[in-house]
């Protein structure tokens, strides 16, 4: 029934028992008037609550444009800078990630043959949160003594683009690392990513403008979504340290940035890190081509950024404001994955864990054939022979080793991109089984038929032995 038809709830119905006294109606117009105010004074709290939640308490402290101490920064910023403080922990594990500083090569010996002669083949510990990251590098045995090149600090701390402002680029690149140490104390923070005055995000490491500009882009046109990769891509990226300034940090690409371009590039400039000592081959050790795979995967197709999964926004008292805990996302899928894909927490990882062990058992086996590839090239020189047949069959090992690498070293074990991780592993064990091949072949024009006597490199130790032997010219014999 429609209730305006409704004879009982009309004030002017024929009984008029419901017709209400003058002073009734004034004071219900009065009482309505109160209402109105009172809504309208809450109103006005709630926004000043939630303007205060938003701003701190007191006038924002004006930062000194060089301020690396992330505790001033936190002074203004108490959200940003309690959740950032959060990557202190080193506790967390998930399959593959977390913050706890795994040790590589125990969990797989292969790698100690792969990097033997060189830094990594004595420590390769999973990364820690970005609170580390100066105590790691000043702590690892990676840096050698008493000469480093200072370049090894370039993304570990704000303290660099400070000193980059007053040694001068150049000058701070070419430094020894140890005379630098004093200087550089504070992890990872605030002012590498952020403009002190505006807070916006900001590039503050020369090498990725220079290799934006080397691609012909210009860094200071992009958006804010891509900014929120790009400031991870400062430091999330493959690089190398150019001879020429002296040890000037440079990211290879000038010719792209997939694995193919930075291997033409390398191979035009004759680039390597070190000359395995087991093949003899000039190998390029991939840093962490965390940015240039994740821009083949979906998530960058579909402009997904970095920040989107790794430094979710997060509401606290009806504020939203950017998760500072940079992390494995595994950690925290319901606000980074979960906003997104509305599937459980548990699908969702375990659609994960099923990229990425696809993805680790694709890369052992190729680990496996990379490894009999330096052994084979080395039985063929005991076999004599000549430099001249092994020079392109050593690129092709140098090319496979660092498809390989490509994947290895980045981070996510392949989750950025799963395609390509599975195509660039694929193709280093296609690249090895090659080298094994034309060795094999080069073996038989010396009348050996058998597989060359492969080292027992099971274990972390007999690898280390087995590289130590080859490095001071005890090798053992491996013709059969
Ligand atoms: C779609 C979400 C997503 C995007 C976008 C993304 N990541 Fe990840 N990232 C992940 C997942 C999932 C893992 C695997 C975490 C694990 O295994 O615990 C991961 C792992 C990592 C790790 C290793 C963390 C650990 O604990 O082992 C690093 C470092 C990383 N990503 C950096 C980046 C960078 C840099 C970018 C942008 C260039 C990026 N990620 C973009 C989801 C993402
Ligand atoms: C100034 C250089 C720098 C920048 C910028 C940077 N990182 Fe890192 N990141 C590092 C270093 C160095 C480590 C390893 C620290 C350690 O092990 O001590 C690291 C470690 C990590 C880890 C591993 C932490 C863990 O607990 O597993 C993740 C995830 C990560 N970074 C993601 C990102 C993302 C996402 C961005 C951009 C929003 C970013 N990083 C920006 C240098 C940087
Ligand atoms: C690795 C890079 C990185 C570091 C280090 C970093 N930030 Fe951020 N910060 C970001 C990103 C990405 C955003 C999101 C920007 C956006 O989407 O507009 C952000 C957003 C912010 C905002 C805007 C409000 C918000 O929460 O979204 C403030 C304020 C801020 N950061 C303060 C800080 C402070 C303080 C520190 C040091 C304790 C810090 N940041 C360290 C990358 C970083
Ligand atoms: C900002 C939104 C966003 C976030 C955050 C996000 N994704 Fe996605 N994801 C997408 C989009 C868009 C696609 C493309 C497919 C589609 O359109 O549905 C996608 C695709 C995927 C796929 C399918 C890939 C394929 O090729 O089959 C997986 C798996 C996935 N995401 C997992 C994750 C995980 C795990 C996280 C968190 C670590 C995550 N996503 C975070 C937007 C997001």
């Amino acid at each position: 029934m429609n209730a305006t038809n409704n004879p009982k709830t009309t004030k002017t119905d024929n009984a008029g028992n419901l017709r209400l006294p003058l002073w009734a109606g004034f004071l219900l117009a009065a009482l309505a008037c109160a209402v109105v105010i009172l809504l309208g004074l809450l109103a006005t709290t709630v926004m000043e609550r939630r303007w205060e939640a938003q701003r701190p308490a007191m006038v924002l402290k004006p930062l000194d444009a060089w301020e690396t101490d992330n505790a001033k920064w936190g002074e203004n910023y108490p959200r940003e800078y309690e959740t950032y403080l959060k990557s202190a922990d080193d506790t967390t594990r998930t399959m593959y990630g977390g913050g706890d500083p795994r040790d590589y090569l125990e969990d797989d010996p292969y790698q100690v043959i792969l990097f033997a002669g060189y830094g990594f083949s004595k420590e390769y510990l999973q990364s820690r949160g970005h609170f580390y990251a100066v105590e790691d590098v000043n702590q690892t045995a990676r840096i050698k003594k008493p000469y480093n090149a200072a370049t090894c600090y370039t993304c570990k701390s704000p303290d660099v683009p400070r000193l980059m402002n007053t040694m001068g680029v150049k000058e701070f690149y070419a430094a020894n690392f140890h005379d630098l140490k004093k200087e550089v104390n504070n992890p990872i923070g605030c002012l590498d990513c952020h403009d002190p005055q505006t807070t916006a995000l900001r590039v503050s490491r020369p090498a990725l403008r220079e290799g934006f500009a080397a691609m012909g882009k210009d860094i200071e046109t992009v958006g804010l979504q891509d900014m929120r990769s790009l400031a991870c891509a400062q430091c999330h990226v493959e690089y190398y340290f150019s001879p020429n300034p002296k040890n000037y940090l440079t990211f290879p690409w000038a010719k792209g940035t997939t694995a193919e371009a930075m291997i033409e590039y390398y191979d035009e400039i004759n680039f390597h890190d070190y000359m395995h000592p087991i093949s003899k081959t000039p190998i390029i050790k991939a840093q962490h081509p965390d940015y240039e795979l994740y821009l083949t995967g979906i998530h960058a197709y579909r402009n997904v950024a970095c920040a989107d999964c790794h430094m979710p926004y997060r509401s606290e008292g009806g504020v939203k404001f950017t998760d500072h805990h940079v992390q494995s996302p595994l950690l925290n899928i319901s606000n980074s994955c979960a906003v997104c894909h509305r599937w459980s927490e548990d699908e969702i990882k375990s659609r994960v864990e099923s990229i990425q062990t696809k993805v680790a058992d694709a890369m052992l086996r190729s680990e496996e054939s990379l490894v009999k590839a330096h052994f084979d090239i080395a039985a063929a020189m005991q076999a004599g022979i000549t430099e001249e047949q092994l020079k392109p069959i050593r690129t092709l090992l140098r090319h496979a080793q660092f498809n390989w690498d490509y994947i290895s070293a980045s981070n996510g074990m392949g989750f950025h991109a799963p395609q390509e991780s599975m195509r660039l592993i694929g193709l280093a064990a296609q690249q090895a089984q090659e080298v094994r091949l034309q060795t094999a072949r080069l073996l038989a024009t010396k009348g050996i038929s058998k597989p060359p006597k492969y080292p027992d490199v099971s274990t972390r130790e007999k690898a280390f032995d087995t590289a130590k032997a080859f490095i001071e010219g005890k090798e053992p014999k491996l013709l059969p």
